[in-house]
């Protein structure tokens, strides 16, 4: 039986299981392996940044299925993962994540998300609001768009913990 979603702050000691999650996450989009490679050495998750950062995962059956991070800048809020498990992917999740990390960013005083979108995900992002403000360059030398939402203080993030 499959249980609903449940979302939490993940623990310092889950930084290694994030950036494997992650890595396959982006493996969901056709991708070679040697660019997916160079993509896990781009990762900073280690514990120390899940400590002193707005982490938190996505849960189902006791499973880790996914997580957010936030990174406060004042009112900027940045969006710096948003990775769901392949099997969790089209499900609700992505939505799920998204807006508890909206909403927290926005309790947290915010007023402004923003995120460098993986191209293939745009359309997820266009879906939940955002829009393209810019492009930037990234450690994989691409021009990723650069996507915003503004933030009103309203509904509660779902997370518990
Ligand atoms: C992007 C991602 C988080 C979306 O999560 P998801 O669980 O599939 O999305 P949801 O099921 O909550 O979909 C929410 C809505 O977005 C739409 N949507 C989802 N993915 C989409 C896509 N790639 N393109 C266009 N629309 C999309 C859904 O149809 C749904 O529309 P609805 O509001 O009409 O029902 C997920 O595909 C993922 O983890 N991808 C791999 C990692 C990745 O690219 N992360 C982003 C890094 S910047």
């Amino acid at each position: 039986m499959t249980t609903a979603p449940v979302l939490r702050r993940a623990r310092p000691d889950e930084a290694g299981v994030l950036a494997a999650l992650a890595v396959r996450s982006k493996g969901h989009w056709p991708y070679p392996a040697a660019f997916l490679d160079r993509f896990a050495r781009t990762l900073g998750l280690t514990p120390e940044v899940v400590a002193a950062n707005e982490v938190h995962v996505l849960e189902r059956d006791g499973r880790v299925c996914g997580f957010s991070t936030l990174l406060l800048r004042g009112e900027l809020a940045v969006l710096d993962d948003l990775w769901l498990d392949p099997a969790e992917i089209g499900r609700g999740s992505g939505r799920l994540l998204f807006e508890d990390a909206a909403a927290r960013a926005a309790a947290l005083g915010a007023r402004t998300l923003e995120w460098e979108a993986e191209p293939h995900a745009v359309g997820f992002y266009e879906r939940m609001g955002g829009v393209t403000a810019g492009w930037a360059d990234s450690p994989l030398g691409r021009r990723l768009p650069v996507m915003r939402l503004a933030l009103t203080t309203g509904a509660p993030p779902a997370t518990t913990g």
